[in-house]
């Protein structure tokens, strides 16, 4: 790669193959950052990882791993989006959860102290709020997570806060409420597994991938029963690491930052933008309600625009789903081989 490439700094992005980490890589390559990818490819896939990226096959709970890392890399910056994500999987198996996300989060910290490097954006969520006080919800508000995978994440923004006070390493937590959409390259895109997210699942019974959707619940106190969220598009999340990236560069103090669109809409709304996008009714089935699912979560991300200067780009629901929906339309198998 060209020397110049790096006068914007050198950043490692932890998780760089999976969903949100592989559209952040693409990203920051286009803002002209060198990019280091280190994933242990155990829910990530190579193929999301850009060609310009250099990539690390290992385990952040590896301090051997972590550390050789930062001895064959200059890295001014650290994005760590490696963690477990799955809500139903951490209630059964939390440990799994408590292992690898705050385990492999205190690795990863020890190793950056060790090494000097002092700037760290998080990969937070929504699930730290737990059930909201109110709507939309604020930075401020109470974080009492009812599911394991969400504390888990606020242990970690904690340990950021107390870390930051021996060692000097500063933070930007990013809580995101739903994730959605894919770059509109349709290079990359969304593919879990399980997938167990709304859209992805809308779409897969749209291109056939799966008989139907099914609606969990339709008795919430919604306007239409059913619940509502807030979705945000990947590239939106992507700009809003970059734009942390930059902040902490440029001297910002260590802060918790909200990103949603704070436009709520019902699991029925997304069936039917998604219906238009696509040309054609999707086979869809009424169930029981999720257990662990509140009725309403919706964000206020004013501080992420007026802090970090945060300009999502993707307000309207159809045009999120409409990258969606290029992806999965080209990729009915994901990145497996279609
Ligand atoms: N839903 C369905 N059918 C499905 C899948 C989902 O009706 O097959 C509904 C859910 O009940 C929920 C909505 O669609 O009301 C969105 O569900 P997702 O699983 O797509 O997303 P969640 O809101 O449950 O999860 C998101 C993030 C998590 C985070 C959580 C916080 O993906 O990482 O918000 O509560 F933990």
């Amino acid at each position: 790669m060209m020397e110049a490439e790096f006068n914007m700094g050198k950043i490692l992005v932890l998780g760089g193959a999976g969903y949100i980490g592989s559209h952040t890589v693409y990203e920051l390559l286009d803002k002209g950052y060198g990019v280091v990818v280190a994933d242990n490819l155990e829910t990530g896939h190579r193929q999301a990882v850009h060609p310009d990226a250099k990539l690390y096959i290992g385990d952040i709970r590896n301090r051997e791993f972590v550390d050789g890392v930062f001895e064959k890399e200059e890295i001014d910056a650290v994005v760590h989006f490696a963690a477990y994500s799955l809500v139903g999987e951490s209630m059964t198996d939390p440990l799994k959860y408590y292992g690898n996300n705050v385990g492999g989060t205190q690795v990863l910290l020890a190793s950056m102290a060790a090494h000097g490097i002092d700037k760290i954006v998080f990969s937070s969520t929504a699930a730290a709020y737990g059930e909201p006080k109110r709507t939309p919800i604020l930075e401020t508000d109470p974080t009492e997570p009812t599911n394991t995978y969400g504390a888990t994440k606020l242990a970690m923004e904690q340990m950021f806060k107390w870390t930051e006070l021996a060692h000097g390493i500063r933070y930007t937590s990013l809580r995101y409420f739903n994730a959605c959409g894919a770059h509109p390259s349709g290079e990359i895109g969304e593919d879990h597994r399980p997938e167990t997210h709304l859209i992805p699942i809308v779409l897969q019974a749209a291109n056939g991938t799966r008989p139907s959707i099914s609606v969990f619940g339709t008795d919430y106190d919604t306007k239409d029963g059913t619940c509502v969220r807030d979705y945000i598009h990947v590239c939106d999340l992507a700009q809003a690491h970059a734009q942390a990236v930059r902040y902490l560069m440029d001297g910002g103090k260590s802060d918790i930052f909200n990103l949603g669109n704070g436009v709520g809409f019902t699991v029925r709304e997304i069936i039917n933008a998604a219906e238009g996008v696509v040309g054609h009714n999707i086979p869809t089935v009424f169930a029981e309600r999720r257990a662990g699912d509140p009725a309403v979560l919706v964000a206020s991300s004013d501080k992420a625009k007026s802090v970090l200067g945060w300009k999502p780009q993707y307000a309207d629901i159809h045009a999120i789903l409409e990258t969606a929906w290029k992806w999965h339309r080209t990729h009915p198998k994901g990145f497996s081989e279609n």
